[in-house]
């Protein structure tokens, strides 16, 4: 089931530099809404700007969502001067989320950048569902891009930071700090951040004999299926097309299924 709503905003805090935390009062969609999933957030009223923005659920309690997300151009501009009991038209769960399967020994999470928004639900649920503390890696440029570590450290799950320039944690890349945690074919690993970084630690998971899920990204117009602005390449074919859509097929897949040569990284943030 998926709703377009009016959502009040509970609260809307700066938690590091350009990088906000969105609470909003929205119990049907909160109810319906798994890990991974996400919603189109209109940023205005009026026709300018004129498409929502995908955003993932950071959590999902009882009767609202929260969104954490990066200041990158108007919209993220936009949503980050709303004030606590303003409302926004909000559309979703959308897409399709995580899988759960507890039957794997090791759940580890690594998250590149703002790529970390999708991960807190879902280590919720691999504790609430599976009993188990998913492994954390949390890489980033440098150590103010670095965030949730509390959060997940507080749900009992070993964090391990890594940054480009080594301000904090080790001087590593998401796939390499994957490689030193030497994962399995017991072990599931979630990768969301920019593309070239879900490639290469794909690539390291899979060559390990891991399963490799990935949350993409992709420019969005509708985040329904209908537009076909969000497609990327895939290795299968299915119904004769080899493409597959973020919005609606997506934004998790299994990374084994993403032609990655296909796509171009130099468009990535
Ligand atoms: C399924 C999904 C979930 C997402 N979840 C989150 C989230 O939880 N937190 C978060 O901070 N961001 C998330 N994003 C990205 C977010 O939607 C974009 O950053 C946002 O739409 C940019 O809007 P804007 O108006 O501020 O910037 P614009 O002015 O539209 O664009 C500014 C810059 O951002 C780039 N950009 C715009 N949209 C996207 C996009 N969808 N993906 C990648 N680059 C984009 C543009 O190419 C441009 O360089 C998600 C995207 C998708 C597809
Ligand atoms: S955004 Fe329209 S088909 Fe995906």
């Amino acid at each position: 089931m998926r709703y377009l709503l009016e959502c009040d905003v509970a609260e809307n805090e700066e938690v590091a530099p350009d990088q906000y935390r969105m609470r909003l009062h929205a119990p049907e969609i909160a109810r319906t809404a798994v890990a991974g999933q996400f919603c189109m957030m209109q940023v205005a009223e009026g026709l300018y700007p004129f498409l929502r923005r995908p955003m993932c659920f950071e959590r999902i309690t009882r009767d609202h969502v929260s969104i954490l997300y990066k200041v990158e151009g108007e919209g993220t501009s936009l949503l980050s001067k709303m004030r606590p009991g303003a409302s926004l038209g909000v559309q979703g769960p959308l897409g399709k989320g995580f899988l759960i399967d507890c039957k794997f020994e090791r759940h580890i999470i690594v998250a590149g950048g703002i790529g970390v928004a999708t991960f807190p639900a879902l280590a919720e649920a691999l504790v609430r569902k599976c009993d188990a503390t998913p492994e954390i890696i949390l890489a980033a440029r440098s150590k103010h891009l670095i965030l949730c570590a509390d959060e997940f450290r507080a749900m009992g799950c070993k964090v391990h930071i890594a940054t480009d320039d080594g301000s904090a944690g080790e001087k590593l890349y998401a796939s390499q700090m994957l490689a030193k945690l030497k994962p399995g074919a017991n072990s599931r690993v979630y990768v969301c951040g920019p593309m070239i970084m879900m490639k290469t630690t794909s690539e390291v998971a899979m060559a390990a004999g891991a399963d490799c899920l990935v949350s993409l990204e992709a420019q969005m117009a509708c985040g329904d299926g209908a537009c076909l602005g969000c497609v990327v390449e895939s290795k299968s074919e299915q119904d004769g097309e080899k493409m597959v859509r973020v919005c609606l097929d997506g934004p998790v897949f299994d990374s084994s299924i993403i032609d990655w040569e296909a796509h171009n990284m130099a468009y990535d943030r």
